[in-house]
C-alpha cells in the first residue's frame, strides 16, 4: 500500500511573546495593537477546533523574544517521502529576528520521528509550510517562491521528499506566503486567490485540481485562504470569511468558523498558526 499523504497531527506554538513590532508583510502596519490576552484565547480556541476535528495536537515551547513563533506553519515542512518514513527540510528564514525558530522546531521534529534535512544553504530562503503546500491525498507539493522563499530551495524539497514540486511565482506582495492563496480543501478541490498568480501559475491549479473556488478579493485580504482542512474533513476557517463560508457550505462541506483577528494583524491566520504532521 502507498503511504496516505493526509496529515494526522499538527505541532503548534503557544502566543506567549506574540506582538507585532516590525513589517515583514503588509498586513504588519501596526494601526492597531496586539491585545494578548484576547489573542490567547483565540489561540486555545483555534488549538481546541483542531483537536475537535481529529488531529492530534503537539507543542513546542515559544522563546522570549521570538514574536511570531506562534507560525508553527513558518520555521519547517513537514511531510513524508516516497517509502512513507517522516521526512522534514528545514527552513532559512528571511528575517533574522525569526530565525531562532528554526532550531526550537527542528528539535521538536526530531522527537516525534522526523529526519530533518538542513541542507538549505544560507544563502537562500525558504519559509516551510508557509510557501509549501502538499496536496491532500497525493505526494505532490505546491511551492510558492517570490517573496519570501527561493525557488533555488526546490531541489532540496524534490530530493528530500522524493516529490513532485510544482513551483508557483507568487506575483502579488499581499500574498506572500503561498497559504495566504492557496487552500487545498481536499484531493479534488482548492480555495483560490486569483490574483496571487501568474497565468503559468493558474494553469498548473487548474490541471491538478477538479475543482478551483475563487476567493473574492476582500476576503482574500482577510485571510480567507489560510483556512485549513482537520482530520474529518472540516474546514477551519476565519469567522470574517462569510462569502467563502457560505460558498463551501453550500457545497456541503463543514465548516468550522473561528476568530483570527489578534494574529491577523501580523498577517497570519487559521493555517499557518499549525504545522501540519503525518
Ligand atoms: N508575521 C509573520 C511573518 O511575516 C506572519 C507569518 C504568517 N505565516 C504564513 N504562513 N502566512 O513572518
Amino acid at each position: 500500500m502507498p503511504p496516505k499523504y493526509t496529515p494526522t497531527g499538527i505541532l503548534v506554538c503557544p502566543p506567549t511573546y506574540f506582538d507585532v513590532v516590525d513589517r515583514k508583510n503588509p498586513f504588519m502596519t501596526m494601526e492597531s495593537l496586539v491585545d494578548r490576552e484576547v489573542a490567547k484565547q483565540q489561540w486555545l480556541s483555534l488549538r481546541q477546533t483542531f483537536e475537535a476535528t481529529g488531529l492530534q495536537v503537539h507543542e513546542y515551547a515559544p522563546l522570549p523574544g521570538a514574536e511570531d513563533m506562534v507560525f508553527s506553519a513558518n520555521p519547517a515542512l513537514a511531510g513524508l517521502n516516497r517509502s512513507g518514513d517522516r521526512a522534514a527540510v528545514a527552513s532559512r528564514m528571511r528575517f533574522p529576528s525569526r530565525q531562532v525558530e528554526v532550531p526550537a522546531i527542528v528539535g521538536r521534529l526530531t522527537e516525534l520521528g522526523y529526519t530533518v534535512d538542513t541542507s538549505i544553504p544560507p544563502s537562500v530562503c525558504f519559509e516551510g509550510g508557509g510557501d509549501a503546500v502538499w496536496h491532500p491525498g497525493r505526494h505532490v507539493l505546491y511551492a510558492g517562491y517570490g517573496w519570501r522563499s527561493d525557488a533555488a530551495s526546490h531541489p532540496v524539497l524534490a530530493r528530500v521528499f522524493e516529490a513532485e514540486i510544482v513551483p508557483l511565482r507568487l506575483a502579488d506582495e499581499r500574498f506572500y506566503h503561498l497559504d495566504t492563496a492557496l487552500c487545498a480543501v481536499d484531493s479534488d478541490t482548492a480555495l483560490i486567490v486569483a490574483e496571487a498568480f501568474d497565468q503559468s501559475g493558474l494553469g498548473e491549479l487548474q490541471n491538478r485540481f477538479k475543482r478551483l473556488l475563487r476567493i473574492e478579493l476582500d476576503e482574500a485580504l482577510s485571510m480567507a485562504a489560510n483556512a485549513a482542512t482537520g482530520a474529518d474533513g472540516s474546514i477551519v476557517i476565519d469567522c470574517a470569511a462569510q462569502k467563502t463560508i457560505a460558498m463551501l457550505k453550500s457545497l456541503g462541506y463543514i465548516v468550522r468558523a473561528v476568530d483570527t483577528g489578534e494574529f491577523r494583524k501580523s498577517g497570519g491566520s487559521v493555517y499557518c498558526m499549525k504545522q501540519y504532521l503525518y
